[in-house]
């Protein structure tokens, strides 16, 4: 998908990181991943969302969000190249671990960065290849904020109604870009969330599920 700017007669595309077949010539370059257990070397691509180095709300969220669970289904919506993806992957051998984009390139780029990571527990897939019955034990995200509001927010809720009961996503956003009124939303929608984390202007939000309508539990 291209999105267009019409200016006169003339349509000029205007390529996003969120297109879904990017049409820039491929590009690769090769990233590092700087883990406090490891080292891992990426490859990244034009097309793709920080493709000249790992994106610093990335890296703050791989830092400090909690560890994830040992087992069952995770999460990475919005993967681009596997960052989060790759290491949910190393630190929970055990799990499962969708990563989800809706961008072709990425989705290659992810899966050969977790085979290359030695990592065999990532499955890249678009978002129609999630099967409806998955629920998932964890959400990390740095979520794709720059397709405005009306996109958003219909797709946080979409994945996040599918968190268990007591499991809780991650998101990393920058202040600049709408965490606290993100945060404020999500709430007013009934989720739980609590800012866990705070530095350099990027938070991380953690969401826990909103309650089931009729589940009395
Ligand atoms: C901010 S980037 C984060 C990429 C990667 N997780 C990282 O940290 O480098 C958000 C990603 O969400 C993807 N995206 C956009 N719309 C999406 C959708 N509807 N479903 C899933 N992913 C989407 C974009 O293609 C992009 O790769």
């Amino acid at each position: 998908m291209v999105r267009g700017h019409t200016c006169g007669e003339t349509i000029s595309p205007v390529p996003h990181y969120f297109d879904t077949d990017p049409l820039a010539p491929s590009h690769p370059r090769e990233v590092v991943l700087r883990l406090p257990e490891a080292t891992v070397r990426l490859h990244s691509d034009a097309g793709v969302f920080a493709r000249g180095a790992v994106d610093s709300g990335t890296m703050f969220l791989l830092r400090r969000a909690p560890s994830p669970p040992l087992d069952g289904d995770i999460l990475d919506l919005g993967t681009g190249y596997g960052p989060i993806a790759v290491t949910l992957g190393l630190r929970s051998p055990q799990a499962r671990v969708w990563a989800v984009d809706i961008n072709h390139r990425a989705l290659e780029l992810t899966a050969r960065n977790a085979a290359r990571a030695g990592v065999d527990n990532v499955v890249a897939a678009t978002p129609d290849e999630v099967p409806g019955s998955v629920r998932f034990a964890a959400i990390y995200s740095n979520p794709p904020v720059r397709i405005g509001l009306a996109l958003l927010h219909p797709l946080l809720t979409a994945w996040l109604d599918r968190l268990h009961p007591g499991a809780v996503a991650h998101l990393v956003v920058h202040r600049h870009l709408g965490s606290d009124s993100l945060a404020r939303w999500l709430a007013a929608q009934g989720f739980g969330v609590e800012r866990v984390a705070s530095h350099d202007g990027y938070r991380i939000l953690s969401v826990h599920p909103r309650p089931v309508v009729g589940d009395d539990r």
